[in-house]
């Protein structure tokens, strides 16, 4: 999909969908459509269209001859207008216009956009992402769809600079998120670690990028126990993949850390059937890291970034790992391994200690490691915890600018006896209360003081609520926005 910002206004025409976000109860505004004169608003009232939030009619309009497509999205009362309402408003709008058959839109703001803070980043991205779809996998794809070509917002002279550089980054993102996505709805079978470091490879090959991927013997001379114990039941060999951009003058090194289990069966403590399938998107942290490397060179953030993703397989094969084992992880700590199914804090483990010999000022971990985190925050906000409070708030910050809502649970000391071993220095269950928390002061041991925030994706990395621009069923892309906007705010901190 093209994007583009122009302050000429738009002409009345039959192969265009004339789209307009208006707030509830206010009059529609005809000033970016030339020729129009308030010929809409009578129209409107008689389609019913009042501007209420999740509103949006759809109708040919006879103006001047011409049968002209008309596109109405209700925005909702004018102050509570933000960004999110324009990603989810302009979702609508490409439904609507998939719904008439229209490919090329313009669309006219108004002051349907007042209160947001970047209307071109958050309707490319809403328009963008909302056109998404997973089909590599059917034999007839939708044939009848037709995609859709072109948006051009018709705005103010003044703002034109400012809608343009939105629109940029908004398209950038959705891409990025794309990616991601598609990783996590690939199935199981197809993307397994190798796949994941391929895809890895295929980033890199753009200029600025580099990647390194850890094989099985190497991870083994390196002391990756953790790691190792989990992908001991699978005949698909585990992969460490790093990859780096690093940018001339770079101000600091951060790192973000993926959670790339391509399938989670639990191992020997083996799951229930009951939708087992989604275990596939146990990779969702990895991926939300590829879909920002995936953009990084556009994105250009002035920080070297390291990006690491540790990728297994838990199945429960003859040599599995079983419930009592004991590991030595990369920082030389032992693991009572309580639980197969609490895998996902093992690969990281050795992943986390190994980024902290790059000596990055912050790292960021992506994982959806608990099930408990579901029943906290269902599958609204994302749990953020970490060792530095002030780096926290910075993320959860972050994610609140790019729609990425994050919730802070703590990590005081006293919750570490919970994850005190009989027979090792760890174990990797828990007591079976705070799970999520349990699962983060597991992670804690690994970083070191090294300031560090990880975020609970398990619930927001699928299975959300329908937004428009992600539509409830498979991966959601969680954490590419997040992301970028925390490197780009950390330039600016
Ligand atoms: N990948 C799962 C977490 C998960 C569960 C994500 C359900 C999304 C939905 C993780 O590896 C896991 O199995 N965690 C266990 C930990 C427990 C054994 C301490 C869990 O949450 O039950
Ligand atoms: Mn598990
Ligand atoms: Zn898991």
């Amino acid at each position: 999909m093209k994007f583009s910002a122009t302050a000429t206004p738009a002409k009345l025409r039959k192969t265009r969908a004339l789209a307009l976000f208006i707030a509830e109860g206010e009059a529609i505004d005809h000033s970016r459509v030339s020729g129009l004169n308030g010929r809409l608003a009578p129209l409107a009232k008689a389609a019913g269209f009042t501007g209420k939030k999740e509103q949006v009619a759809g109708f040919p309009a006879q103006l001047d001859g011409i049968l002209v497509p008309v596109v109405l999205v209700g925005m909702g009362k004018k102050e509570e207008i933000k960004d999110e309402t324009l990603r989810q408003g302009a979702a609508r709008m490409v439904k609507q216009m998939e719904a008439m058959q229209m490919t090329a839109a313009d669309l006219c703001l108004g002051n349907g956009a007042d209160g947001a803070e970047d209307p071109g980043r958050a309707i490319a991205e809403g328009a963008s992402l909302a056109t998404y779809r997973f089909e590599p996998f059917k034999s007839e794809p939708d044939k009848d769809r037709k995609a859709i070509r072109e948006i051009v917002l018709r705005v103010p002279d003044d703002y034109l600079d400012c809608a343009r550089e939105g629109l940029k980054l908004g398209d950038m993102l959705a891409r990025g998120v794309a990616l991601a996505r598609d990783l996590g709805n690939t199935p199981g079978n197809t993307c397994t670690p190798t796949y994941l470091a391929s895809q890895a490879r295929a980033i890199a090959k753009t200029p600025g990028i580099k990647v390194k991927i850890l094989d099985e013997a190497q991870m083994a001379k390196l002391g990756m126990n953790a790691l190792l114990g989990v992908a001991r039941g699978s005949s698909q060999p585990a992969k460490l993949i790093l990859l780096e951009w690093s940018p001339r003058g770079a101000t600091e090194t951060v790192a973000v850390v993926g959670k790339g289990l391509t399938f989670d069966s639990g191992g020997i403590s083996l799951k229930p059937g009951k939708n087992m399938d989604e275990m596939k998107f146990d990779m969702c942290g990895g991926a939300a890291v590829l879909g920002l490397f995936s953009i990084i060179a556009e994105l250009k953030p002035v920080q070297r970034v390291i990006g690491v993703v540790p990728s297994s397989e838990n199945l429960p094969d003859a040599a599995a790992q079983k419930p009592g084992d004991v590991v030595t992880a990369y920082n030389g700590k032992t693991i009572e391994i309580l639980n197969t199914d609490a895998e996902g804090r093992l690969i990281l483990a050795d992943a986390l200690a190994y980024v902290c010999d790059q000596k990055p000022s912050a790292i960021v971990d992506l994982a959806t490691l608990t099930g408990a985190i579901v029943t906290a925050l269902g599958h609204i906000a994302t749990g953020a915890m970490s060792n530095n409070d002030a780096l926290r708030d910075q993320v959860v910050a972050s994610g609140n600018l790019a729609g990425e809502r994050c919730w802070p649970l703590p990590l005081w000391p006293d919750y570490h006896k919970a994850i005190e071993a009989q027979t090792a220095d760890l174990q990797n269950i828990g007591d079976g209360t705070a799970g999520s928390i349990s699962g983060a002061m597991f992670l804690k041991e690994f970083v070191g003081e090294t300031p560090w925030v990880h975020l609970d994706i398990a619930g927001t990395a699928w299975g959300g609520p329908d937004v428009g621009y992600y539509g409830g069923k498979g991966a959601a892309g969680v954490g590419v926005r997040l992301l970028a906007q925390w490197l780009m705010d950390r330039a600016g901190a």
